[in-house]
């Protein structure tokens, strides 16, 4: 039984673990972090973190070879032999680099943690996502102590989706490990790939050198969300020339050269990640001198905040020029569907322009409400927080659905409609909803790249 450590125990740690846990029952899996509650969650019924499927895999290896623990994290270090390392890499706040760099400080410290405790050599893979270089200083860190142990540093990217982690990890498009290209090193890095192939195929484990697999973990992030800043930037133009987003894209995507996924216009991605990682690489490119490549991909970021500015100015420009003392009923907190994640969530960032524009919100969502009211500190007391659609709806002026959970759209329209304040509005951020359907009811219809269905013209601002 070879001894695996984890530390972190945040959305990729634990579904991470938990999936190797339930294919390797071979192996012992210990997940630590620095915030006990978040172990004691991991620990009880009510997980962490809402994850369709995640539950199921916990109950089969919990308690059998997946543990999760807040104490001895010295000696559960000092008894590894490979140590994932799978803490937060926010964009650091201060300094040099603020607002764009890696804040690589958990990171650092995590590495001289493990060197304290360690008296038998071990593989650390970089789990987070890190700017290119980073195993350098780890592999400096670690290897320079005065008891001689070695330490083989690799990178493993992970590249699952939140509301899909499951399914991503049980049938990855591709396993990626990077490592040097040194006998110790190549022996690390097989060491990891029979570890995956206990359930992933081996064509779809990539080896590569430890800078590629960094690299390629940012790239991958940005081309995705490029896609999505791309379709939103046509959506724009759709919504000024009677072509329809979702046609377009449609025609586009069957174009087997681009393909049809990451092409959904909407009110903007969101996310812990696209925005943090798309400053880590527009950082690294400027710190090469490489002004234009940073230039190109901070535009994407541009075009998202674009994007969601602009959703909120068609909703005022739409309802009379004023949304103030209206009730304005936001259907989803979360920046996705299948998931209780807030973080960079665009419905938020809705949420307080609207409170800006002294609007009453309420907001809505079956999963999301705790973090929602977490993350909107001080202007939660703002906010009505709503379980039920239909009373969330009750009263306001308009709906705007902000995350796409199949729930709102199988709501009873009419129903909502008769309950609202007339004329009644719909925008539609997500375009989930049949909108022919809708208009004819009686709403207003505002939907991402789509010709605005209405009864009438708004008044120019
Ligand atoms: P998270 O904030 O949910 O979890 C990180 C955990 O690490 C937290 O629970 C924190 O308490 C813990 N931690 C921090 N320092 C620690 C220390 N010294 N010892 C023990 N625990 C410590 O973050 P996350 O979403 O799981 O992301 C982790 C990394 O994975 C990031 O680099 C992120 O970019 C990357 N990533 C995230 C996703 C995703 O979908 N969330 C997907 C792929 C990659
Ligand atoms: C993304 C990547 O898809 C993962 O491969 C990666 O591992 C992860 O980031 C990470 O590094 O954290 P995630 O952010 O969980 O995963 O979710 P996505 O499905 O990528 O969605 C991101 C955002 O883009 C969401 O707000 C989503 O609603 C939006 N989106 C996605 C669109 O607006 N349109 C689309 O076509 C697809």
């Amino acid at each position: 039984m070879t001894n695996i450590l984890c530390i972190g125990a945040g959305y990729v740690g634990g579904p991470t673990m938990a999936v190797i846990a339930k294919h390797c029952p071979q192996h012992k899996i210990t997940v630590i972090d620095i915030n006990p509650e978040r172990i004691a969650a991991w620990n009880s019924d009510q997980l962490p973190i809402y994850e369709p499927g995640l539950k199921e895999v916990v109950d089969i290896a919990r308690g059998r070879n997946l543990f999760f623990t807040a104490t001895d994290i010295d000696e559960h270090i000092n008894q590894a032999e490979i140590i994932f390392v799978s803490v937060n890499t926010p964009t650091k706040t201060f300094g040099q680099g603020a607002g764009r760099a890696a804040d690589l400080q958990f990171w650092e410290k995590t590495a001289r943690q493990i060197l304290r405790n360690s008296t038998t050599p071990k593989i650390i893979i970089e789990k987070s996502t890190l700017p290119v270089r980073t195993a350098e200083a780890m592999s400096q860190i670690l290897n320079t102590n005065p008891n001689g142990l070695h330490f083989d540093v690799l990178s493993n990217p992970e590249f699952l989706a939140e509301g899909s982690a499951i399914h991503d990890l049980e049938n990855p498009d591709r396993v990626l490990i990077g490592g040097h290209n040194t006998p110790s090193g190549q022996a690390a890095v097989q060491t990891i790939v029979d570890l995956y192939a206990n359930w992933v195929p081996r064509e779809r484990i990539i080896t590569t050198n430890l800078w590629s697999s960094e690299l390629s973990k940012l790239v991958a992030n940005a081309f995705l969300a490029q896609r999505i800043s791309s379709i939103n930037a046509i959506s724009a133009l759709c919504e000024k020339t009677g072509a329809d987003v979702e046609e377009v894209a449609y025609a586009i995507g069957t174009d087997t050269r681009i393909g049809p996924r990451f092409l959904k216009a909407s009110v903007g991605f969101g996310g812990s990640c696209f925005k943090k990682d798309i400053l880590n690489l527009v950082y690294l490119c400027e710190m090469q001198g490489l002004t234009e490549v940073a230039a190109y991909w901070e535009q994407v970021l541009k075009m998202n905040e674009y994007q969601e500015a602009r959703f909120v100015a068609n909703m005022v420009h739409a309802m009379f020029n004023t949304l103030a003392g209206k009730r304005i009923a936001l259907f989803g907190a979360a920046f996705k569907a299948n998931t209780s994640d807030t973080r960079e969530s665009p419905a938020l960032i809705v949420c307080r322009e609207l409170l800006d524009e002294h609007a009453d919100v309420v907001l809505c969502d079956p999963y999301a409400l705790e973090n929602a009211r977490t993350d909107l500190g001080a202007q939660s007391s703002r906010v009505t927080f709503e379980l039920d659609p239909y009373q969330a709806a009750k009263g306001a002026h308009a709906i705007a659905i902000l995350t796409e959970w199949a729930d709102f759209a199988a709501l009873d329209y009419q129903r909502i409609f008769d309950a609202m304040a007339h004329p009644a509005f719909i925008f539609d951020g997500r375009n989930i909803l049949n909108h022919q359907a809708l208009f004819e009811m009686g709403f207003n219809v505002y939907a991402v790249g789509k010709e605005p269905r209405v009864k009438f013209n708004a008044i120019s601002s």
